[in-house]
């Protein structure tokens, strides 16, 4: 049961592999972890404050404006009306500028948290456009393939921008996802900037007929068609460049067993998905060897898809 006038909140949100390579900017789905952790204390300011940051070694902005958990406060707040002051406390525990969507889980925890002590919280679904205006400040694009996942959980496909039409697509229980954070970084603003502008026919083709492949994939569970579905032709030839060894790792990723390996949202991490957990392991063993042998340390992560999301606790 709900507190009456509750004055604090915590919540948690997920990493998330956007793109799932064929779907750049339109698939995305979440993990169980690692997850950030977002406290909120209303004050009886007005004011937004971020009070506290802990592991990020020092480097995310304190300024509330600059930083994506307080820049969604503010926007719910600014959209709702309401005049309240905020405390917030960010746990980082998503490596940043590391393609596993920390910019967007800080937002969705935080937003999700003030929404929970709100008199009238909003449905959860529209909290994501405040998450969005977060990713703009963050990197310049108001993406929701990391936001909309790490809100709402499982596999989501964001099917029009404007307006914003999020679709979730169901997937097959045995599927896991190996996650592989190498310990580089890359600003996921960089890693637009080398985005062609423009996309020959020919692999527009090549890149409707994964996308559509892997949705009938997922929904059917027709493994070998999840397979075949993911290849990227349009994001990954410039972006595997920034990745040491990049072409390396994948191929043996799919020797090992993967289904398929790309680069998670816009790298450095690498995700493979595989058909059960074992597999999973065993892929995730491969790709940190090869990373190992490319002279870079990685964390591995694997995990069923996270179908449940961001989650609110405490609210007290
Ligand atoms: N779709 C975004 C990109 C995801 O690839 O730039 C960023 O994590």
């Amino acid at each position: 049961m709900r507190m009456a006038n509750p004055k604090t909140a915590t919540a948690s949100a997920p990493a998330t592999v956007a793109n799932v390579s064929c779907g750049f900017d339109v698939f995305g789905f979440a993990v169980a972890r690692p997850a950030d952790e977002v406290r909120i204390a209303l004050t009886p300011t007005t004011d937004v404050r971020i009070i506290s940051i802990t592991g990020d070694q020092g480097i995310l902005p304190t300024d509330a404006s600059k930083n994506t958990a307080g820049v969604a406060v503010q926007m719910y707040l600014s959209h709702t009306g309401w005049k309240t002051g905020v405390n917030l406390e960010l746990r980082k525990n998503l490596p940043l500028g590391s393609g596993m969507g920390s910019s967007a889980a800080s937002a969705v925890a935080a937003v999700l948290a003030i929404n929970a002590l709100h008199p009238q919280p909003m449905l959860r679904k529209d909290l994501l456009p405040f998450a969005l205006e977060a990713e703009r400040v963050a990197c310049g694009a108001a993406h929701a393939d990391n936001a909309a996942p790490s809100l709402l959980g499982g596999f989501t496909l964001i099917r029009s921008y404007n307006p914003l039409d999020v679709v979730p697509i169901a997937c097959p229980p045995e599927l896991h996802c190996v996650l592989v954070h190498p310990h580089i970084e890359v600003k996921t603003k960089d890693a637009r900037n080398v985005m062609k502008t423009s996309v020959p026919m020919r692999d527009a083709i090549t890149q409707w007929g994964n996308t559509a492949g892997l949705v009938a994939g997922l929904l059917t569970s027709d493994f070998e068609l999840i397979g075949r579905s993911l290849q990227d032709v349009v994001a990954e030839p410039v972006r595997a460049l920034l990745i040491p060894g990049f072409h390396r790792i994948q191929h043996r990723a799919k020797e090992v067993g993967a289904l398929g390996c790309g680069i998670s949202g816009s790298g450095p991490s690498l995700f493979a998905l595989t058909r059960g957990s074992e597999t999973a392991h065993a892929v995730g063993h491969a790709i940190q060897t090869e990373f190992a042998n490319a002279g870079l340390a990685s964390d591995v992560f694997v995990s069923e898809i996270n179908l449940t999301g961001a989650q609110v606790y405490d609210v007290v």
